[in-house]
């Protein structure tokens, strides 16, 4: 065995105290005493699966002033996530199979987690999609305009979600209908406005269209960053093949609670009441969300420090989501047993990799963490390139260690790796 390592490790829901032996990058016992080549003993400390982030905008290429794969990455090593999926509305859109093969070589050279990336559907390349399918983990869908994204029409959301099952892969979308945020358009001074540009009602009428157009296919839908009470209450009774996220900004914030720098948390779909922000948090601890998803999408401070009207939409997160929910556990509220399903378990299941669960067979990720240290968010101790978060002062359980298929990327809160180690895991893909 090349490496064990001993704590109070999350198993089958519960913790125990165990020896995790690693053979090539993957899990091949767990037992009360075991030693290998290497014995790492965290003490009382807890092992917990990593996280998953399904769910990120690296910036690369094109916007690589923002972020990049090296940056965004080293992030999300720091917050404990060891895979990563990346949006396709970079500069150029990832739409082919140029592209998203490209896009794959510049990760596997900079990427410190492993990572997968979606290819967005037009009306332009619905019809090669099969052919991309080869080449991504997944596709993305925007029905209604955001930051730098491509549409697709919603006469054609059809014929996409068929193209895609028969291609067996899964597909994220972007709920908020075009027509009705275009019928909403006004100057925006602050985020009252922005609420009133992109009403509860866009979502409302974009999750209604998805769920009439995947009503006869297998293959799986996730519905993005929901925001709404009336998103949520038609998702409650959703199929088996839908699944939903939502990001850590819906859950912490409403326009009530953010006084200052409006243009900071100014984001797509929009954060909204303080009732969205309890239904939210209401369907995570009920399990009728799915994942909790980062959304991280970097702007530079000098991109978002403008009127609020131009202010780009998007806010980093990718780093501090795996902390803040951990102090969120500490404090009660909610289980260990919720956030290990929501930011390891189901994203692992929704992307079919071997990840997610410490379990023989899977791949050796883990983090491990002091559950007395709790710390407060600093954007000077964060690593995306944009140099800001949103999150400030908020307290959070970073991880001391990461483990990416067994190799400590992250030791005692430094990063050890020099150059990328992260791998493709899209499956069945060149
Ligand atoms: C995202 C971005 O900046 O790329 N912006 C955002 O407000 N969430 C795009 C998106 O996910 O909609
Ligand atoms: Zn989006
Ligand atoms: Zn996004």
């Amino acid at each position: 065995m090349d490496l064990t390592i001993e704590g109070n490790a999350y198993l089958n829901g519960t913790f125990e105290k165990r020896c995790i032996g690693i053979e090539q990058g993957k899990i091949s016992a767990i037992k009360k005493i075991l030693k290998g080549d290497e014995h790492l003993n965290f003490g009382r400390k807890l092992i917990l699966p990593a996280g998953i982030d399904i769910h990120v905008h690296f910036r690369d290429p094109g916007f690589v002033y923002k972020e990049d794969f090296s940056t965004g990455s080293q992030a999300a090593a720091f917050g404990g996530i060891t895979c990563v999926f990346d949006m396709p509305n970079t500069k150029p859109q990832t739409t082919t199979v140029q592209t998203i093969s490209e896009k794959i070589r510049t990760a596997k050279k900079k990427s410190f987690v492993d990572f997968g990336a979606y290819v967005a559907i037009d009306d332009e390349n619905i019809k090669y999609i099969n052919g991309m399918s080869k080449h991504c983990s997944g596709f993305k869908i925007f029905l209604g305009s955001t930051t730098d994204s491509l549409q697709l029409s919603e006469q054609k959301l059809k014929e996409a979600i068929y193209a895609v099952n028969q291609a067996n892969k899964i597909t994220l979308i972007h709920a908020e209908n075009e027509q009705c945020l275009r019928e909403h358009k006004e100057v925006e001074h602050n985020l009252k406005d922005h609420i009133r540009c992109r009403p509860s009602e866009c979502e409302e009428k974009s999750i209604k269209d998805v769920l009439d157009a995947c009503r006869d296919v297998s293959s799986k839908i996730h519905i993005c960053h929901l925001s709404s009470c009336e998103g949520f209450e038609l998702l409650r009774k959703k199929p088996k093949s839908v699944s939903v996220g939502v990001t850590p900004h819906h859950l912490f914030f409403d326009v009530g609670s953010i006084n200052s720098k409006q243009t900071l948390y100014k984001v797509n779909p929009p954060i909204r009441s303080n009732l969205d922000r309890e239904t939210l948090w209401y369907g995570v601890k009920n399990g009728f969300i799915d994942v909790l998803e980062s959304d991280h999408a970097p702007h530079t401070l000098e991109e978002k420090e403008v009127d609020f009207d131009n202010a780009p939409s998007g806010l980093p997160g990718v780093e501090t989501m795996y902390p803040l929910f951990l102090a969120e556990v500490k404090k009660n509220h909610l289980s260990f047993a919720r956030l290990i399903s929501l930011l390891c378990e189901r994203p692992a299941e929704l992307m079919n990799i071997p990840k997610g669960k410490i379990e023989v067979g899977r791949d050796a990720d883990f983090i491990v963490i002091d559950y007395k240290e709790t710390t407060t968010v600093k954007s000077e101790n964060l690593h995306s390139k944009c140099g800001w978060t949103p999150f400030e002062g908020m307290s959070t359980i970073f991880p001391g260690d990461v483990f990416l298929r067994g190799e400590r990327i992250i030791e005692e809160h430094q990063l050890t790796s020099s150059s990328g180690l992260g791998n493709n895991v899209a499956s069945g893909v060149q």
